[in-house]
């Protein structure tokens, strides 16, 4: 079973483990031409109800309040979506969970960050997923975090993807400053959907982390993707984090090591260029 199933990472982890899996997709709305259940994880008794019908093997928690700024306006949304919802799931499920969690646990000093570095989130969206990671693994020892960062895809239909955004504006010859100073390893969401795969496969437990093979600024990425999908890079223009007055600080240097990732699943991260090349490619057949 998947909560926040029609999230950017939920389409692709769906696509991929309905392969092999009978999976049943969850969210707070279920899209037009989709079939789900509709669940709200903080709402206890539809919990209980729908696991109840589910009876899954596996969880994959998905759901949570991902706009940073949005987390830091009001703390307490925050929390109870992003660790009340996951309270809510582990007081009715004893089964494993897979639960996703991100870099922004870390300050942002001096990353990229491996697995027993010290946590120091400096937002509320990063203080809500370490209390979420610690509910989620002081609960049951048969459950996993997978940290991941910057994750993206080109998504139809949605104003949230960094690629759609800069893909988009390019497009339409619009002007666009991305930040140069925040450094990141961006993740296709079909390279996180092969991880979370064969966590299941294989009952990893405890904390991963995976991100792609590059670690670079995301003024960098974008001039990346302008790069692959043959659009115009004059139109971007660096800028600082702090010249955006966003409500909720930033890590700047965060990114994620996934050396133990590698190993314990066999698996090598792929490059941002062979992933914007898929993703160019199947946009275009
Ligand atoms: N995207 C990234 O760059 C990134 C980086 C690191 C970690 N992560 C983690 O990866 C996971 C998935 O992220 P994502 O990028 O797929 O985010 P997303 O696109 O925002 O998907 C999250 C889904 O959860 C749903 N949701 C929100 N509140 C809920 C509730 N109370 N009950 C049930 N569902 C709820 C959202 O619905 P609405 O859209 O209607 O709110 C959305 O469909 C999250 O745990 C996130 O913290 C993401």
């Amino acid at each position: 079973m998947i909560t926040g199933a029609f999230g950017q990472v939920g389409k692709a982890l769906s696509r991929l483990l309905s392969f092999k899996f009978n999976i049943t997709k969850t969210d707070l709305i279920i899209p037009k031409a989709e079939s789900g259940l509709i669940l709200d994880v903080t709402n206890l008794m539809l919990c209980r109800e729908v696991i109840d019908i589910v009876k899954p093997d596996v969880i994959v928690n998905l759901a949570s309040k991902t706009d940073v700024d949005a987390c830091e306006a009001n703390t307490e949304l925050a929390f109870s979506i992003n660790v009340g919802g996951v309270k809510n799931l582990m007081s009715i499920f004893s089964g494993p969970i897979i639960h996703l969690s991100t870099d922004y646990v870390f300050n942002g000093d001096n990353g990229p960050y491996s697995e027993d570095d010290a946590t120091d989130p400096i937002n509320v969206y990063g203080f809500s997923k370490l209390a979420s990671e610690k509910t989620v693994l002081n609960g049951h020892n048969n459950n996993l975090v997978i940290r991941t960062n910057v994750v993206y895809d080109y998504c139809v239909g949605t104003q949230a993807s960094f690629l759609n955004w800069v893909v988009n504006s390019l497009r339409e010859g619009k002007e666009i400053s991305v930040v140069k100073d925040q450094w990141n390893n961006p993740t296709w969401t079909d390279s996180l959907a092969v991880v979370v795969k064969r966590a299941i496969d294989s009952g990893l437990t405890g904390i991963a982390h995976w991100g792609d093979g590059d670690w670079i600024s995301r003024f960098d990425f974008a001039l990346k993707i302008a790069n692959i999908f043959e659009l115009d890079k004059k139109l971007i223009k660096p800028i600082n984090t702090d010249e955006l007055r966003q409500v909720a600080p930033r890590p700047l240097k965060g990114g994620l090591k996934t050396d133990y990732v590698q190993k314990a699943l066999n698996l090598e991260p792929p490059t941002l260029e062979e992933s914007l090349k898929s993703i160019k490619a199947r946009l275009e057949s």
